[in-house]
This record gives C-alpha cells, structure tokens and sequence, in this order.
C-alpha cells in the first residue's frame, strides 16, 4: 500500500471512485479519505482529479485519467492503480454519469449511445476490470450510482432512464455472478442533489425540487458520500444485489398538492 493513509474503517482498503472529480464523487472521495482509504479519483477531468488529489493529500489520493466509455482506458486505469497504490482496489464506486436533457424525438444517435455509454456500459467495463483481484483476494465491494430515474420516468431524458434502469439490472446480475466470492454488489439511486449536473435548477427560482421531498431540501454529495460508506463497510457485508434510495422520500412520497401539509 502506497501509504500514509488515515485512520479509520478503511484503512486497508483503496476505493476507485469514478467521476471521482466533481459533485457527488469528489463527496466520496473526501468521505473514503477521511475514514481512512487510499483513495483513487478517476476521471475523464485530470485537471479537476489533481486538484482534489491535492487538496485531499497526494499520499493516500492519487488522481487518475480515465474514459470509462474506452474498455482499454479501463484496463489501463485497473493497472495503474495496482502500480500506484501498491494493490488493486477493494473498492468500487461506479459514479461517472453524465444527463441529457431533451425530448424523445430530439435525441440524436449519438446522445442515445453517449448517455448509455458513459451511465451504463463504463460501470460494466469497470465492474469486469476490477472484480477479478477482489475475487481472490476473497473480499471486494462495488457501488453503482443510478437514479430516483432508474425508477420512474423522468421528461426529457429518454436515454438518462434508460440506462439508470439498467443500472439496477447490472447490479443484480452482477450480484449473482459474484457471489460466493465475499463481494457485494449494490446501487444508490440518489434524488435532487445539489451538484453541477443540477446549477441551473438549483438556481431556478420557479423549480424547488429540494421542497418536493418529504425532507424538504436539496440533497448534498455528503448524503450519497454516507450512504457509500455503509454499503463499502463490514456492517453491510449482508445487503447484496439492492438498491438503497436516498431521495429525501421523493420516490416514497407521490404525494399531490394539498395532500400533506407544510408541517
Ligand atoms: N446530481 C443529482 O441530482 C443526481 C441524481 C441522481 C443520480 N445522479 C448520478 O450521480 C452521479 C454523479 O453525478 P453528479 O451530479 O455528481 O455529476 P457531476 O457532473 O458533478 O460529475 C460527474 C463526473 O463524471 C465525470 N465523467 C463524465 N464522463 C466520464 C467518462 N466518460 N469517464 C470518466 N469520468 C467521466 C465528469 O468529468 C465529472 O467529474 C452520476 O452517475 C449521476 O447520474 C446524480
């Protein structure tokens, strides 16, 4: 291990984070460093990746260009991290994920292979990169970001659903094939959370997506950040092949105006 990691539950562990740079990733990173991981940020944004590697601590965070969509930029990525790190990662959060928003008849080819690319098939390249060395080291877990979209449609974003749906299908599958191999596989579907993928609502004065929850504000990367870390903990190790929602009760909720009240 390449290391002067912290203290914390995890310590002995490297966590890859992708889309490790920004938003709700560069939360993980911060939350993985501070309990104690060495900490990989893989990004497509070497330049945002330094910075945080930086910022976090060069000794036990280590900035990592990657292009998930590229099966051999994610090999290369799995090799360097065992070079960098002393070993390969225990940890894997598939967090990349980009949105396009416009209608059905407006989504061109490429936006239709741009969005299930970059939110659907890099999770499986990396899934199939990585899995392999926590299958004999006997221990591994690996977190799939989908969406509050993986479970309802959403306007505008034919393709964003589409693959946050099959977000939840790898992660099942991928549950099975693994199994008996002390790793686990599960997803977070966050809701509204207030990253650069959602400035322009967040700045909208006419959208409230944060009051929409039954919580009653906007999510923060620190909400997915927890949640990773119990999914990533021993205190997990029987949740498998699931999916933990952390929207603010959006999904729960469905509620009309006027059916609950304000208090
Ligand atoms: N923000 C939300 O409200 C929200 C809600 C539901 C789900 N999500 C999901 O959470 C994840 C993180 O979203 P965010 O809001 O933090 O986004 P963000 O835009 O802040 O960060 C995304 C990161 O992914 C990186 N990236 C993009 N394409 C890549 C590629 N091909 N290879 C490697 N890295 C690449 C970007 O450089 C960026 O650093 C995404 O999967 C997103 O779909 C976000």
């Amino acid at each position: 291990m390449s290391s002067t990691a912290g203290t914390g539950r995890f310590t002995e562990r490297v966590a890859v984070v992708t889309g490790g740079a920004s938003g709700a990733g560069s939360s993980i990173c911060r939350e993985f460093a501070a309990q104690g991981a060495t900490v990989v940020v893989a990004d497509l944004n070497i330049s945002a990746a330094t910075a945080l590697a930086k910022e976090l601590g060069t000794n036990h965070v280590h900035a990592i260009a990657v292009d998930i969509t590229d099966s051999s930029s994610v090999s290369a990525l799995a090799a360097q991290v065992t070079q960098q790190c002393g070993r390969s990662a225990d940890i894997l959060i598939n967090n990349a994920g980009v949105r396009i928003v416009k209608s059905l008849l407006d989504h061109t080819d490429d936006d239709w292979e741009k969005m299930i690319n970059i939110n659907l098939t890099g999770h499986f390249y990396c899934t199939r990169a990585f899995a392999p060395a926590m299958i004999e080291r006997g221990w591994g877990r690996i977190i799939n970001i989908a969406s509050i979209a993986s479970f309802v449609g959403r306007p505008d974003r034919v393709a964003y659903c589409a693959a946050k749906a099959g977000t939840l299908g790898l992660t099942r599958a991928a549950a099975i094939d693994l199994r008996h191999s002390g790793i686990t596989v599960n997803a977070i579907a966050p809701g509204s959370i207030a990253t650069p993928l959602n400035a322009q609502a967040k700045n909208d004065n006419n959208v409230d997506w944060g009051g929409e929850t039954l919580v009653g504000r906007w999510g923060q990367g620190n909400d997915i950040a927890k949640a990773a870390a119990y999914l990533a903990s021993d205190d997990a190790s029987y949740v498998n092949g699931t999916t933990l929602t952390v929207d603010g009760g959006w999904v729960s909720a469905k509620a009309r105006d006027g059916e609950i009240g304000s208090s």
